[in-house]
């Protein structure tokens, strides 16, 4: 049954752009140069793109090709696979929908930054507690993320090739270029630590790049790849339904494997480069102590480090704020897309009717994300240690639960069930090449889910 509402890319290039564009986020920004910098350099580094060869392609194009064989958004397609896997669809379109609305909080804040820098105010989103009095008002951040919402939902409104796709392809070379000139800039700088010694960009870049040993023995190498692998997986925006969804709407011309590839070449090297900018930067001005993950790293470190840039920090700060709004938008996109084409292929409904009404309950539910920093503030105490707000419980049951029991149960019935002949068949379909065949089907039937077990009972804390 053909669905007019659903639409579909134009070509490959509109394809691979909207799919790096979803995996390009927040976390190639905020949680890869963190890790890098934690996990012994170009150690990581190496680690990383190993396992992006072998074990993020694996999963990668699973996903893309399901999306394109069945035509079918994440809640429909698995049901179309086998009757008795549909659970897996809804549990797919599950994530997107908890995603969205911390996501959208998130990029509410970036929105934020992005104006206090435009407007000059460095000195300011620098000063300690800024953030913090922020994140507790309790109007601006609601205000801020029903702003970035709004700007996702326009663009999914238009759909998927004059909305997402001409979208992505503004937006994605403005990034590239933003991330370079960000980075080359980094390089360049160097300041006066308090010892007297001058420090510069390249000795925060050898801190990156250079793989470093020292007290690495097997246990410790195990948690380096484990935290590559954890970070690849939320990376490639895998087991949240979006690949399946961009899947769905990809010509059926387009070469899956060489698309996939790009995919994955785009995010990795945004993720260098997202590192050869941040390392450097902070490094000079604070040392590696100064290095932090998550929110405290852009919203708290690196306002100190474009203060303490002087004049140009303004400048600097700005672009830097503008590159990650483009980051987060084209993500916070294909979360809202997934849903989006859920609504559609699951409920009949118009893409209008379904992104207004997702655009409502996101709404909602941010309302409530954002609240928990003031009103509704509690300390809740994970599984895994940590406390959180609201904000950290939705981030917790998406990524350390549902996501990996998502892409355990996809590689079982992708490998044992329909079999790697599957995938295998249609990616190759006209005639292509598919040269990692042998190494997909000993991944997707046992090294993936294998790993993927232990990075689960990890990430629930039931083995430390
Ligand atoms: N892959 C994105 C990143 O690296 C994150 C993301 C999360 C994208 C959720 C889509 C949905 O930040």
């Amino acid at each position: 049954m053909e669905n007019r509402e659903r639409g579909s890319f134009k070509g490959s290039i509109g394809f691979v752009l909207a799919a790096a564009g979803s995996a390009v986020g927040l976390g190639n920004i905020w949680r890869f140069p963190y890790l890098a910098a934690r996990d012994g350099g170009g150690l990581f580094l190496a680690v990383y793109i190993f396992l992006a060869l072998t074990f993020g392609f694996t999963l990668l194009i699973t996903e893309v090709t399901i999306g394109r064989k069945t035509k079918q958004s994440p809640l429909t397609a698995y049901k179309q696979l086998s009757k008795k896997w549909r659970w897996l669809g809804v549990l797919s379109c599950l994530v997107p929908f908890l995603i969205l609305p911390y996501y959208c909080a998130i990029g509410g804040w970036v929105l934020k930054y992005f104006v206090s820098f435009a407007l000059g105010n460095s000195e300011e989103a620098a000063a300690d507690g800024y953030f913090t009095t922020f994140i507790t008002g309790k109007y601006e951040p609601v205000l801020y993320m029903a702003l970035f919402l709004v700007i996702c939902s326009i663009v999914v409104f238009k759909g998927v090739g004059n909305g997402i796709e001409r979208s992505s392809k503004i937006m994605m070379p403005i990034l590239l270029v933003l991330v370079i000139g960000i980075a080359i800039y980094s390089l360049t700088i160097s300041s006066t630590n308090e010892a007297g010694k001058v420090v510069n960009g390249i000795d925060g870049l050898k801190v990156y790049v250079i793989p470093n040993f020292d007290g690495v023995g097997l246990k410790e190498f195990f948690y380096v790849v484990m935290d590559a692998l954890g970070q690849l997986f939320f990376s490639l925006s895998v087991s949240m339904g979006i690949l399946i969804a961009y899947g769905s709407y990809m010509p059926d011309k387009v070469n899956l494997v060489k698309s996939v590839n790009q995919i994955e070449f785009f995010d990795t090297l945004v993720a260098f480069l997202a590192g050869v900018m941040v390392v450097p930067a902070v490094y000079v001005f604070m040392g590696t102590d100064g290095m932090a993950t998550g929110p405290s790293l852009m919203f708290v470190s690196l306002p100190k480090v474009f203060n303490a840039m002087g004049v140009v920090g303004d400048a600097v700060g700005t672009v830097f704020f503008a590159m990650v709004f483009f980051a987060a938008v084209t993500s916070a996109v294909s979360i809202l897309e997934a849903i989006v084409s859920s609504f559609i292929d699951g409920f009949g409904l118009t893409r209008r009717k379904a992104t207004i009404m997702e655009s409502v309950i996101g709404l909602v539910i941010g309302l409530f994300v954002c609240l928990g920093y003031s009103v509704l503030y509690f300390e809740a105490k994970l599984p895994n240690g940590k406390t959180g707000q609201l904000l950290d419980i939705f981030d917790y049951i998406t990524n350390n639960l549902f996501m990996p029991v998502i892409s355990i149960a996809t590689c079982i019935l992708i490998g044992w069930i329909l079999k790697p002949k599957f995938i295998i068949d249609e990616a190759t379909k006209n005639g292509e090449k598919f040269q990692r065949k042998g190494l997909y089907t000993v991944m997707i039937r046992f090294i993936a889910p294998a790993f993927l077990i232990i990075l689960l009972l990890m990430s629930t804390g039931i083995v430390k």
